[in-house]
């Protein structure tokens, strides 16, 4: 494990990447409800348009990622006692050893990507993002020693050969997840299943996920837009070719998960099977993607509107729930979990 976070560090080293200061020891509440406004509001001094791939939008792209980082501090997290009924809850998700190695392969990979970048300004950027994937991986290591959950031994990460293709692999990936993951979270802070303090703990990472996934879609489209149409063609071919390459290996997860006796082996199940591990609600599909939407654009409502969002997950879902609107008159005259279930509407909780 050591081995792991030595190869990050190392290329932490090489690039000359410095961590970012952190919150003092023990912050008041004001400090901390102040940093996660930061991180949740942004706008751009610039005036006028920003183009894509300008190098206006570039800058302030960077801009928005370095002013809306929370400097919280993983070691102060004070993990709050659970009842053996949550505890239970807590260590039977299905969740802890994939995040783990999520947040561990994320680290490395965005670090390599950004090793290889000529603009100082995107890789530190992109050395940032890396940065707190390994945050989130001591989070969770920090909430799986609080609660004595046993997790596998990790996966020995590997510096990708090919930076580029495992940045767009990564960076898709954590868009469908944080979609998903945003709709899942909402859900299990309404339900109740799980003591509000320790679903708090997580919504900075939540944040950050958002962030991420931003930062992402606008050098993605930054560098679309700023391509030679040959070149471009090439990026096409490898951004679809990573869309496959992404849906395969979700398809090998699942059958694994079922091997395991986990889920049932299709991927768009198992998100329905977490949905179930988060609440006592009976939830169906259109009401969770209908959630996941809405908890998509309040988390992305805060940053500047010229900034482009990530747009494929949120219309195959809306494209989804058109295709099942039939289901939908069925469902009338049941009961409405979603719209009665305390929902914070388009409000943020600060
Ligand atoms: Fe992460
Ligand atoms: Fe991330």
């Amino acid at each position: 494990m050591s081995d792991n976070n030595d190869l990050f560090a190392a290329t932490m080293a090489a690039i000359g990447f410095v961590p970012p200061a952190l919150l003092d020891g023990n912050p008041g509440p004001e400090a901390l409800r102040n940093a996660d406004r930061t991180s949740r509001y942004w706008s751009s001094p610039h005036v006028g348009e920003l183009h894509l791939g300008s190098p206006a939008h570039l800058r302030e792209i960077c801009r928005m990622f370095r002013e809306t980082f929370n400097p919280y501090r993983p070691a102060v997290i004070a993990w709050p006692e659970l009842t053996p009924d949550m505890l239970q809850r807590v260590t039977s998700l299905p969740i802890w050893d994939i995040a783990v190695h999520t947040e561990g392969r994320a680290r490395l990979r965005f670090a390599s990507y950004a090793a290889n970048l000529k603009s100082a300004e995107v890789r530190d950027a992109l050395m940032l993002n890396a940065w707190e994937e390994h945050r989130h991986k001591e989070v969770l290591s920090k909430l799986v020693k609080a609660y004595g959950i046993t997790l596998g031994p990790e996966p020995a990460y590997q510096v990708p050969r090919d930076p580029e293709w495992m940045y767009l692999v990564t960076g898709y990936s954590e868009c469908i997840d944080s979609f998903f993951a945003f709709g899942l979270f909402e859900l299990a802070r309404r339900s109740g299943f799980f003591p509000v303090e320790l679903v708090e703990t997580f919504e900075p990472v939540m944040q950050e996920e958002c962030r991420h996934i931003l930062l992402f879609a606008n050098l993605v489209a930054g560098q679309r837009a700023s391509l030679s149409w040959w070149r471009r063609i090439v990026f096409e071919l490898r951004v679809t070719a990573a869309w496959f390459y992404i849906a395969w290996e979700r398809l090998v997860l699942a059958r694994s998960m079922k091997a395991n006796g986990m889920g049932t082996g299709q991927d768009s199940n198992f998100t329905m099977t977490s949905a179930q591990a988060v609440t006592s609600i009976e939830i169906g599909f259109r009401d969770l993607m209908t959630l996941c939407l809405q908890e998509n654009d309040r988390r992305f409502s805060g940053y500047d509107a010229r900034l482009v969002r990530p747009k494929a997950i949120p219309a195959l879902a809306k494209i989804a729930l058109f295709l099942t609107r039939p289901w939908a008159k069925k469902r009338r005259g049941d009961t409405e979990p979603l719209e009665t279930a305390g929902g914070r509407g388009s409000s943020t909780q600060l």
